[in-house]
């Protein structure tokens, strides 16, 4: 490997949410932190160079985007999966939470209903309740340890419920599913014939693993896009999430019109001048960097993999398509929730994200953060191994 993703970086003291945050918190500092997705490697020196000759400016006043960000954008977006945009369709948001609270105030009214898939990322839920919709639940099927989508529950509830827009995370946090194309058809399809609007995050969507292939819901025809918003990032990718550089691609003008109303009236203005810096940067440059860290963090899913069959038995590891989120099933040990993030917590030290905030059904689980170098994450795995120990006869 041309990089060094071995490499320990101590993060703390950086006003770092996953280091600096343990006391606030979690009223203690001796937590491993595998919570917030969040990595723990240094970008490469080709794009650091790049900020530092924009820090070197002086100077950090309003911007907008110009050429070189929409080509740095249809770059990375032709490159890795398959499609181009029009720089007309582009409005930038300071982060994707942002953005889908925004959505969420343009496409429905109070009450309406939305739907999710839970398990998923929790501030979809937050951002469904606190702007006072409906939210309705498709749940995944968990079977044989791995996860897929009830197509008829989701067009029973999409009818019955009147569902306004249905917010699909592709890939899915936190279970690691990587869509295939059949299934993102599917979705869309039942989007279309229902006349909900499909907002897809797709910023997990550089973390594939071998064996799977992303398909970008902007791939689909023409015809899907009247009730289509994507939502893009490199931060995740490139570990930029500081930088606040999402981008909101709505190609049909009606709808556009609708999020760019919004956005006014949530007072949004600018982009972050550094966040669009490092977006162009990361997109040009970032893309070998990008292939070994994927590489890496599938070591690391497959030590874990290896670890957990091994000396936490009871223990079920979600198989990920992509991600760098693991999603395990604790419910083997049979013990309760309190009893599972006492031993998480005080036993192992772990900071980890629990099931129960991802969903109701999933108390037993724990989202385990992996984008971390190798030896952190033996180290959490034998302290993992020791808190279980005395359960696994
Ligand atoms: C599916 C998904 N969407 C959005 C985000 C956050 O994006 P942002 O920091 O741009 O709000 C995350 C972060 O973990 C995520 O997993």
């Amino acid at each position: 490997m041309q990089y060094h993703f071995d490499e320990i970086i101590d993060r703390r003291g950086t006003d770092c949410l996953k280091y600096d945050f343990g006391m606030k918190r979690k009223g203690r500092n001796d937590l491993l932190p595998m919570w917030v997705a969040d990595m723990d490697f240094r970008l490469p020196d080709k794009i650091l160079n790049e900020l530092h000759k924009r820090v070197d400016h002086g100077i950090f006043g309003y911007t907008d985007p110009l050429d070189d960000y929409f080509e740095a954008l249809n770059h990375w977006y032709s490159m890795r999966y398959g499609f181009t945009v029009d720089p007309e369709w582009v409005t930038l948001g300071a982060c994707l939470v942002y953005a889908i609270h925004v959505s969420i105030q343009a496409f429905t009214k109070p009450g309406d209903s939305v739907m999710v898939m839970q398990p998923v990322y929790y501030p979809f839920s937050e951002a469904i309740r606190q702007n006072g919709r409906e939210l309705v639940n498709c749940q995944l099927h968990y079977e044989d340890g791995r996860y897929s989508i009830d197509f008829e529950d989701m067009e029973r509830k999409l009818k019955a419920k009147n569902v306004k827009a249905l917010i699909f995370c592709s890939p899915h946090n936190p279970v690691g599913r990587v869509w295939t194309e059949e299934e993102v058809r599917k979705v869309a399809d039942l989007c279309l014939e229902n006349d909900v609007i499909l907002m897809v995050d797709e910023i997990h969507s550089d973390f594939i693993f071998p064996g799977h292939s992303f398909f970008s819901c902007m791939r689909l025809d023409e015809k899907y896009r009247k009730n289509l918003a994507f939502y893009s990032s490199p931060g995740k990718t490139f570990n930029i999430a500081g930088l606040q550089s999402a981008t909101i691609v709505i190609p049909d003008e009606t709808l556009r019109a609708k999020y760019r109303q919004a956005n006014r009236e949530a007072g949004y203005s600018q982009a972050n001048v550094m966040g669009q810096a490092a977006l162009i940067a990361c997109y040009n440059l970032g893309a070998d960097w990008v292939d070994e860290l994927v590489e890496y963090i599938y070591g690391n899913v497959q030590y874990v993999k290896g670890f957990i069959a091994e000396n936490l038995p009871k223990a079920k590891v979600v198989d990920p398509d992509g991600t760098y989120l693991l999603w395990v099933d604790f419910s083997g040990y049979g013990i309760s929730q309190e009893e599972l993030e006492h031993r998480i917590l005080d036993k192992a030290k772990l900071w980890l994200d629990a099931g129960a905030i991802f969903g109701p059904e999933t108390a037993l689980f724990e989202r385990f953060n992996l984008a971390t170098p190798r030896s952190v994450v033996e180290e959490a795995m034998g302290r993992l191994k020791l808190a279980f120990e005395d359960l696994n006869d």
